[in-house]
């Protein structure tokens, strides 16, 4: 029986993984697709969604909508989270939240005030090879950390760029290789070792320069408690994607990325590391991605633990907060590293 009527808003590229997500959590159907662009009708004919509209107002006027995705540029994100909360719709938003602080914690707190789950999506905090790297650090098995390194490169085209309406444009995205590609390595290391200091940080542009009028590098240097972390991001590797992580304790040292699998690349430090990482590959499953390889299967563990979230009132592994906290953190690496932008 469906207890939960869901709507998806935006139906571009991450919105297949909404329609997989919900369309298997027991009790939840996804019933409206929304999208503004007439291949709505499409899209939810492939994902067997039974209704779509052109018009948001639809959705929000509709009384048997208990939740909504929103997966539309992230410079609405605030206007239609805002409005959703309003109508009464518990939100599961893409990431960043939005593209200002302040905005960001208004959002959290009229979630909060009406009694709603809003929860952003940071679909990597549930992969099992971060869970197990937050594990294992929080256990102590890598002892006091050291340092820690990351880093995306990835290929986009000037096409990607160009058959957009909002990337590459600091009005619509708010950045670029950093708030879009980059926040997942970012968010997932500040998940592991908690919040991080932006020191310095440099960007620049020079393969996609013309198309875009944001950044297509950025290297930040961060700290976490007195440990430096760093951080390199680039859309302009020939590298179509790719991601690594190191988190270097005084005990021991991981190696991990991002990737579809997320993969367990290296681990060195006392027996009890060792066992762990070799308890966790042995469990590690194989499962197919809905979408894009690199998006991976995790959006189908966020959405089912907003379904518990919504359905029993438990809170979600990860808080709304958190993604606050991540979006300031990219806010200040730009500031950083243009602060005229
Ligand atoms: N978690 C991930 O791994 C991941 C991956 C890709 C994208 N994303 C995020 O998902 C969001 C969307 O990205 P995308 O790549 O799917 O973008 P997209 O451009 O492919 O799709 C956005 C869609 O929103 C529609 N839209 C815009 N305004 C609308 C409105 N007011 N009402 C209804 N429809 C509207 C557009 O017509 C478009 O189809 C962004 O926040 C992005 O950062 C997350």
């Amino acid at each position: 029986m469906t207890t939960y009527r869901h709507a998806i808003i935006g139906c571009g590229r991450v919105a297949p993984n909404h329609a997989d997500g919900f369309g298997q959590v027991p009790g939840w159907a996804v019933e409206v697709a929304c999208d503004r662009d007439a291949a709505v009708e499409v899209f939810a004919k492939e994902h067997g969604i039974p209704r779509w509209t052109r018009d948001l107002a639809d959705v929000l006027a509709d009384e048997t909508i208990t939740s909504v995705s929103v997966a539309v540029d992230h410079a609405q994100h605030a206007a239609v989270v805002r409005s959703a909360l309003n109508a009464g719709k518990h939100v599961l938003v893409e990431k960043p939240i939005c593209l200002d602080v302040a905005e960001a914690r208004e959002l959290v707190a009229l979630a909060r005030a009406r009694g709603l789950v809003l929860s952003v999506v940071a679909q990597h905090r549930y992969d099992p090879v971060v869970l197990a790297v937050r594990e294992w650090f929080r256990a102590g098995l890598l002892g006091d950390l050291v340092s820690v390194s990351a880093a995306l490169q990835a290929h986009r085209a000037p096409e990607y760029y160009r058959d957009s309406y909002w990337r590459g444009t600091w009005a619509g995205e708010g950045g670029s290789a950093l708030i879009n590609q980059g926040y997942h390595c970012l968010d997932a290391v500040r998940w592991i070792c908690g919040d991080l200091t932006v020191q310095a940080a440099a960007a620049t542009t020079h393969a996609l320069a013309g198309v875009i009028e944001t950044e297509e590098t950025i290297s930040g240097l961060l700290a976490a408690g007195d440990a430096p972390v760093t951080l390199s991001v680039t859309v302009a590797s020939p590298v179509a994607w790719k991601t690594r992580i190191d988190v270097v304790g005084q005990r021991g040292s991981v190696a991990f990325d991002l990737d579809h699998p997320g993969r367990l690349l290296g681990c060195d430090g006392p027996d009890a590391l060792v066992q762990a990482a070799q308890k966790h590959r042995a469990d590690s499953l194989a499962e197919e991605p809905p979408g894009v390889a690199y998006y991976g299967v995790s959006h189908r563990r966020q959405i089912a633990d907003f379904g518990r979230a919504v359905a029993g009132g438990t809170p979600m592994l990860t808080s709304a907060d958190d993604a606050v906290g991540t979006l300031a953190t990219v806010l200040s690496l730009y500031d950083k590293a243009l602060p005229g932008r």
